[in-house]
């Protein structure tokens, strides 16, 4: 049966990706993109959506809050929306240590709106995309969807309070809502402060990288079309009230990865400006989740980390004024100062 899929933050990273690959494996599905615009989605990421011929008459963007609920009720109701897929949320840790506000706004309160909307309208399904996160730390094995939620930033601390509002409103109303947990993800569209695009772009500059503490921390590393593919499995294969979590068994050392970048990009080891860590305390050691109940599902990751990291360099080596435009911006600028002038100097 056809679907008309609300994807709320689909201008950013992996909302937009995941429309892409709606579009492309369910000839018959719409998309209705919400997104803020905040100072991570831009139209940009969602533009060859709406020019492809194959893509356009399927796609509709809608700016907004989700924490609007008149917003979110006239979209739902103007395009006859039955899904939610909710990746709309304030979504960098070091962001979050700085200016947690913004973050329980979204990723709390917006989460509850959206929630009351799926009841409101009896929409089919919501699939509410959450994050390894939430579970803090882990020094050996693995998280499973039973293991304690104890969040040590903001950020996970946020998206861990989104999840109880599912939770909640699937016991108390009977919510048709499942969540996803997945682990760090790369790949094209990512906006550049988080680690792998943030060392490309500077990288490409001839920039140096600033890398926290030893770079020992351990985060699962998985290619953003192996998180859609899952989330894909979850909607329309997922038990309602469950939690599932997508990991890629890719675990990797932050220096690993920067080494690796260096090797693609035949950069110099000089490059890593080693600074003390700014998360102190709350800087999660390792994140590593155990996907078998997903897996039981049917999905396993389809990707090799090596291509897949290679052509994540790729793409932004060839796509240059995407993020060119963002680098821009005053408030990018004004980011990268704040947090990393005093260790970068001359090199920012
Ligand atoms: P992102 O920051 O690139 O994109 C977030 C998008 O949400 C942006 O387009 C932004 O404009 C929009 N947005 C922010 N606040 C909004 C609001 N109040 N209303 C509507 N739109 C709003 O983030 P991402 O990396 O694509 O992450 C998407 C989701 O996946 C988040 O919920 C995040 O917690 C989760 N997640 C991310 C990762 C990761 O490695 N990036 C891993 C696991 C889970
Ligand atoms: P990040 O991409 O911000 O994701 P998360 O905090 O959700 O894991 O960071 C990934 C890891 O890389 C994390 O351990 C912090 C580290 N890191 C650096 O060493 N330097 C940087 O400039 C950034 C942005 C991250």
């Amino acid at each position: 049966m056809s679907k008309t899929i609300l994807v709320t933050g689909g201008a950013g990273f992996i909302g937009s990706n995941y429309c892409r690959y709606v579009l492309q494996k369910y000839p018959d599905y719409r998309v209705v993109i919400l997104d803020a615009l905040t100072y991570a989605g831009n139209l940009s990421t969602i533009a060859d959506m709406q020019n492809d011929p194959a893509t356009s008459e399927r796609v509709r963007f809608y700016p907004g809050k989700i924490q609007d609920e008149t917003v979110v009720n006239g979209i739902i109701e103007a395009e006859q929306v039955d899904t939610i897929v909710n990746f709309a949320a304030e979504s960098h840790n070091d962001r979050s240590i700085l200016e947690p506000g913004s973050f329980i706004q979204t990723d709390v309160y917006g989460v509850y709106v959206l929630l009351d909307a799926v009841k409101r309208h009896g929409l089919t399904r919501m699939v509410h995309v959450s994050t390894d996160e939430v579970y803090g730390t882990i020094d050996n094995g693995q998280f499973t969807e039973k293991s304690p939620i104890e969040p040590n930033t903001p950020y996970s601390a946020a998206k861990a309070g989104g999840e109880m509002q599912v939770r909640a409103h699937v016991i108390t109303y009977g919510t048709p809502a499942i969540i996803t947990r997945c682990g760090n993800n790369y790949g094209a569209y990512q906006y550049p402060e988080k680690l792998i695009p943030f060392f490309v772009t500077r990288l490409l500059d001839n920039k140096k990288v600033p890398l926290y503490g030893a770079g020992n921390q351990v985060r699962d590393w998985v290619y953003v079309l192996d998180h859609c593919a899952g989330i894909d499995k979850v909607l329309h294969e997922g038990t309602i009230g469950e939690a599932y979590n997508i990991g890629s068994e890719g675990e990797r050392t932050n220096l690993e990865i920067t080494h690796a970048l260096l090797r693609l990009l035949n950069r110099p080891e000089s490059l890593i400006k080693t600074i003390p860590d700014p998360r102190g305390g709350a800087h999660d050691k390792r994140y590593s989740v155990n996907a078998d109940k997903l897996r039981a599902l049917g999905w396993k990751p389809a990707y090799d980390f090596d291509t897949t990291l290679e052509q994540t360099v790729r793409w932004y080596a060839d796509n240059q004024s995407w993020w060119r435009e963002i680098t821009a911006k005053p408030d990018y600028q004004a980011f990268i100062a704040r947090f990393y002038g005093r260790y970068l100097g001359e090199d920012l």
